[in-house]
């Protein structure tokens, strides 16, 4: 009796223990994870995340936070914020950022223009204005994932806009600084601009091979700053123009691995695309298809803010409620509609 109830909590720590670890089936697309994982982004708009957690897991799953931070960057004129929660039984630690709060702070500032000219740990270049936010919140995420009763825990980033662009620099930093192993660290963001340039890309695809991109339909954000194009590509007669990524430049933007792209309204069953086509990273059959059309962004900043059927941001101020709705995708468009959706948005 003895041994079996010894042999019994063996085996249930042990399963615990491996339902821990990443797997090869986290080297795919899980769009239930992305899911929640699309809560706890829209959570860390509110000023607690709580709610937003506890709508997420099931209660036996024992989801902590242990940390919630708000640090004064100096861009956005709004701070870098974000939270880490834990659960013991799953062993398992999930960091997530906070994107901007309006879409002036978003749009109208200078990082739209900027080329990656930052250094990032020898990885590549990236964007200054991310990069500067990345350093004012690195210490939160490096105690908690340092943190003794937590070392070994597989580690889940993700977040929403400039979430997710901090997201992307703390997913290979984490790797780079011996914290975790490339197999420890799962990454999905949510409408993240080019953080960085090719050979961040590159070096960012070594070092977190577990990352997934979701971008909606023609969101604006993953599109800024451009790439630089592939001028030798002759658009077919009937196109729009567009032209894809030069997969050889080291000058632009320049997105990591993996984008999923849903190209419609992303409610549940909508169809999404695993993104492997070419240029690598840059897959001109995805988001990068349709030419992205700066004069006019008002259904791609709707399309930035709405993700999975909700408007991220009020979705997380409102506790993640299911019951919550929201309104639908802009039919004004034009140079006025995008100054009044832009401006409008201040809170
Ligand atoms: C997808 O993620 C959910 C939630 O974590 C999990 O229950 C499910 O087993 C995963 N599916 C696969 C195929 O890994
Ligand atoms: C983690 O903790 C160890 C031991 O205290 C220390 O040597 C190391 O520098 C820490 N790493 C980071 C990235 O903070
Ligand atoms: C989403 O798209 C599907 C397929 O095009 C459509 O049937 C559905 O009504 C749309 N839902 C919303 C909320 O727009
Ligand atoms: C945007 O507007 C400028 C100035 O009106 C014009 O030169 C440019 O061609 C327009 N771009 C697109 C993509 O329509």
């Amino acid at each position: 009796m003895k041994t079996y109830s010894l042999l019994a909590f063996l085996l249930s720590t042990q399963l615990i223990w491996v339902s821990a670890v990443f797997t090869s089936e986290d080297a795919q697309y899980n769009e239930t994870e992305a899911r929640m994982l699309l809560n706890l982004a829209a959570g860390a708009y509110a000023s607690d995340a709580t709610a937003c957690v506890q709508r997420t897991f099931s209660s036996n799953e024992n989801q902590m936070i242990i940390s919630q931070f708000s640090v004064k960057c100096d861009f956005f004129g709004n701070p870098c914020a974000g939270y880490i929660i834990v659960s013991e039984v799953l062993q398992q630690i999930t960091v997530v950022f906070r994107g901007t709060k309006t879409n002036s702070q978003l749009l109208l500032e200078g990082w739209t223009t900027l080329k990656p000219s930052a250094d990032f740990y020898g990885i590549g270049l990236v964007n200054t204005y991310f990069k500067k936010g990345h350093e004012k919140t690195w210490d939160y995420v490096a105690s908690a994932l340092n943190h003794t009763n937590y070392l070994n825990y597989d580690v889940y980033v993700t977040g929403h806009s400039l979430g997710g662009a901090l997201a992307a620099l703390a997913a290979p930093r984490i790797v780079h600084e011996g914290l975790r192993q490339s197999q420890q660290v799962k990454i999905i963001t949510f409408g993240e601009p080019r953080v960085g340039n090719l050979d961040f890309s590159h070096g960012y695809d070594q070092l977190v091979p577990y990352s997934f991109r979701v971008t909606h339909a023609i969101d604006v954000v993953p599109h800024l700053p451009a790439c630089v194009k592939d001028l030798s590509y002759t658009p077919p007669a009937g196109s729009d123009g567009s032209k894809p990524c030069d997969p050889t430049s080291t000058n632009g933007g320049y997105h990591h691995a993996m984008e999923i792209w849903y190209p419609g309204n992303m409610t549940q069953g909508s169809q999404y695309m695993v993104c492997t086509g070419l240029p690598r990273d840059e897959d001109f059959s995805c988001s990068d298809a349709p030419k992205v059309d700066l004069n006019d962004t008002t259904l791609g900043v709707w399309d930035h803010r709405n993700y999975f059927g909700v408007e991220v941001p009020d979705f997380g101020k409102g506790g993640c409620d299911p019951s919550m709705t929201f309104a639908g995708p802009p039919t004004k468009t034009g140079i006025g509609a995008l100054v009044s959706s832009v401006l409008g948005k201040r809170k």
